[in-house]
This record gives structure tokens, C-alpha cells and sequence, in this order.
């Protein structure tokens, strides 16, 4: 797996360490990243201590656990616990991917943990998504059809329905994003693995009547053609979606459509 870079704002420094309490037999180490905007210390890794005989098996589980018993001020996002929200993504042993599936045993050493990197922070494990839900925006993610709407719902063939599958399932995590070395360089302008991926779902379905505009929107050389096919996002995505492949098949239609 990919090892990424640390986040935008980060020099950290070793921080507080909190022993365990419990049994002390089986414990786990945890480096978290904090920062907090309301100090004006530097960001620093703080290190917890947790009790595996009384922990549940994920690195979610842990944070929760280490929030609730041991510092309260830790600040992570989550919601689901289960993969389908993507608010818990952040960086765990080198690769971003969900804290709620992944298992503390996957990691044999100290389990490092960071935010989703190259992203502003907002506080220690949560990033600023303002900027890339602002592409995502860009991209009008919903329906858009100018004919008159039928009585029920639009339908769709089987076949038609199928083009959708591997895009439906994302869930805006930007673990893809994140990991994207052009989407860190130039992520001012380029859109990057995620959002392109949403824009590919709309172009790919057939209740879309608004496909040329679409395309118009993206054929720019940054929004788009900043992708060089280096497949980190493909690698880290968490639901194993293929976003690289997505954005290769926004640029044939590019092509296709020039004649
Ligand atoms: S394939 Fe494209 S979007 Fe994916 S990591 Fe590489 S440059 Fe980024
Ligand atoms: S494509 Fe995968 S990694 Fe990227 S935002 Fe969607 S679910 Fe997350
Ligand atoms: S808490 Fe929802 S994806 Fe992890």
C-alpha cells in the first residue's frame, strides 16, 4: 500500500502520553495527530495506551474508546460505524481508508493515525472538506432532464442500471482524493479522483439528459487532464472502486464526441 504525506498544516512534535488503565496484559499503542486551532502550540502525536480485552476489534472502536475513557478532546469525525457514511476516513498506518473497517489487528506495530493528508485541518483527525464539496457542486450531482416527466419514476433497462455499478457505492470519503499526488499539487483546479467519478455517474445514466453540457464542463486542462494514471486512488479506495478507471472513461467520450 501507499504511504502518503503528512497533512497541509503538520510538523508534528511527540506529544502526551496516556497509559493504559484496565488490565494492562494486552495493550495496543496509538499515535494520534492533534492540533487544536485555540492554542498556539504546533500540531504534535500523542500517544494512548488502550486495553484490547476491553476494546472492540476496529481503529474506530479505539478512538471511541480513548474519547469516552481516557481524552475527551480528542476529535474525530463518525457516524455509521459501518463504511457507508465515509466520515471516518482518515490516514491509519500510512494508507487513508475508513477507521470503522479497519481492524486494529491488520497492523502489527503501533497503530499510527493521522488526518486524510494534504487537506487543511480543521481539528486534530478532522479535515476541511469546504473546498472539495465545492467541486462537488461544481459538477451538478443530480438528475437533469429537460423532457416531461413521466407519471411514475424514469426507467431504466437492466443493462442500463448496470452501467451505474461501481460508481453508485461511493461514498464521498476522499480517501481517493487525498491520496492523489496531482490532486495534491494542483487540487486548487484539478477535480480530482472523487469528483470526477461523481461526474462520470451522471454521465453514464440514461434518465440524463444533460450529458453535453456535462462533458463541456470538464473538457478543461486542469478540471480533468491533470490525471496521469498513477492509480493511488484506485489502490486506496475502501469500497474498491475504480476511479481511475471512471475518469479514463470521461476522457474517451471526450475523444468520441471530437469525432
Ligand atoms: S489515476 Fe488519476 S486520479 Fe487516480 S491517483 Fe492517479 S492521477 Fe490521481
Ligand atoms: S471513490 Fe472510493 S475512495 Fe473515492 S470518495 Fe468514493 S468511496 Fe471514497
Ligand atoms: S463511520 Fe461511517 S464510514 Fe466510518
Amino acid at each position: 500500500m501507499a504511504e502518503f504525506a503528512l497533512p497541509a498544516n503538520s510538523k508534528p512534535k511527540g506529544g502526551q502520553t496516556h497509559p493504559v488503565t484496565g488490565s494492562g496484559k494486552n495493550v495496543k499503542t496509538f499515535k494520534v495527530y492533534r492540533w487544536n486551532p485555540d492554542d498556539e502550540a504546533n500540531p504534535s502525536i500523542d500517544t494512548y495506551q488502550v486495553d484490547m480485552d476491553d476494546c472492540g476489534p476496529m481503529v474506530l472502536d479505539a478512538l471511541i474508546k480513548i474519547k469516552n475513557e481516557t481524552d475527551s478532546t480528542l476529535t474525530f469525525r463518525r457516524s455509521c460505524r459501518e463504511g457507508v457514511c465515509g466520515s471516518c476516513a482518515m490516514n491509519i498506518d500510512g494508507t487513508n481508508t475508513l477507521a470503522c473497517t479497519k481492524y486494529i489487528s491488520d497492523v502489527d506495530d503501533e497503530v499510527k493515525v493521522y488526518p486524510l493528508p494534504h487537506m487543511p485541518v480543521v481539528k486534530d483527525l478532522v479535515p476541511d472538506l469546504t473546498h472539495v464539496y465545492a467541486q462537488y457542486t461544481s459538477i451538478e450531482p443530480w438528475l437533469k432532464s429537460a423532457s416531461t416527466a413521466p407519471e411514475r419514476e424514469r426507467l431504466q433497462s437492466p443493462e442500463e442500471r448496470e452501467k451505474l455499478d461501481g460508481l453508485w457505492e461511493c461514498i464521498l470519503c476522499f480517501c481517493c482524493s487525498t491520496s492523489c499526488p496531482s490532486y495534491w499539487w494542483n487540487g486548487d483546479r484539478y477535480l480530482g479522483p472523487a469528483i470526477l467519478l461523481q461526474a462520470y455517474r451522471w454521465i453514464a445514466d440514461s434518465r440524463d439528459e444533460d450529458t453535453g453540457s456535462r462533458l463541456d464542463n470538464l473538457e478543461d486542462p486542469f478540471r480533468l487532464y491533470r490525471c496521469h494514471t498513477i492509480m493511488n486512488c484506485t489502490r486506496t479506495c475502501p469500497k474498491s472502486l475504480n476511479p481511475a478507471k471512471a475518469i479514463a472513461e470521461i476522457k474517451k467520450l471526450m475523444v468520441e464526441r471530437r469525432g
